[in-house]
């Protein structure tokens, strides 16, 4: 006859054998996903371009966003943050990158969307002044 300790030790470690294989299993599933994005980004107005004082020039622009981010959720997705970045090759640098607009997308039935917008952050190029323009 087992004693009662060895029974719970045996009860025990297949317990936490299954829990592990379950572990694995889901972490693995997560793999089997692959995420096809797809966004697209229309620039409906230039709204205005200025040179600023200091001498560097500030654009504002009206654009269409659109994207289908659906296919990035799965049971391990929190949420997805999207941003848009304006990319640029100047004089000094061969790659300047400004971030015009973002989001937080909370669920998956948010995630197909499209958003007629006017750029969130400032799109200006480097100041003249600054130490690295
Ligand atoms: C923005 O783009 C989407 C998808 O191409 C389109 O359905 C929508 O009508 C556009 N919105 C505007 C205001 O142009």
């Amino acid at each position: 006859m087992h004693s009662f300790g060895y029974r719970l030790n045996g009860l025990l470690t297949f317990a936490v054998t299954i829990l592990a294989l379950m572990c694995a299993i889901t972490s693995l599933s997560d793999n089997f996903n692959t995420p096809s994005p797809s966004a697209e980004i229309k620039i409906m107005n230039i709204n205005w371009f200025q040179k600023q004082p200091q001498g560097h020039d500030e654009v504002s622009l009206t654009m269409n966003v659109s994207a289908d981010l659906q296919s990035l959720f799965t049971w391990n997705t929190k949420q997805v943050f999207v941003f848009v970045a304006a990319e640029y090759e100047t004089r000094k640098n061969s790659l300047n990158q400004v971030s015009l607009w973002d989001a937080i997308i909370p669920a998956k039935e948010h995630a197909k969307f499209w958003i007629h917008t006017s750029n969130k952050y400032r799109f200006v190029d480097q100041v003249k002044k600054a130490v690295n323009g």
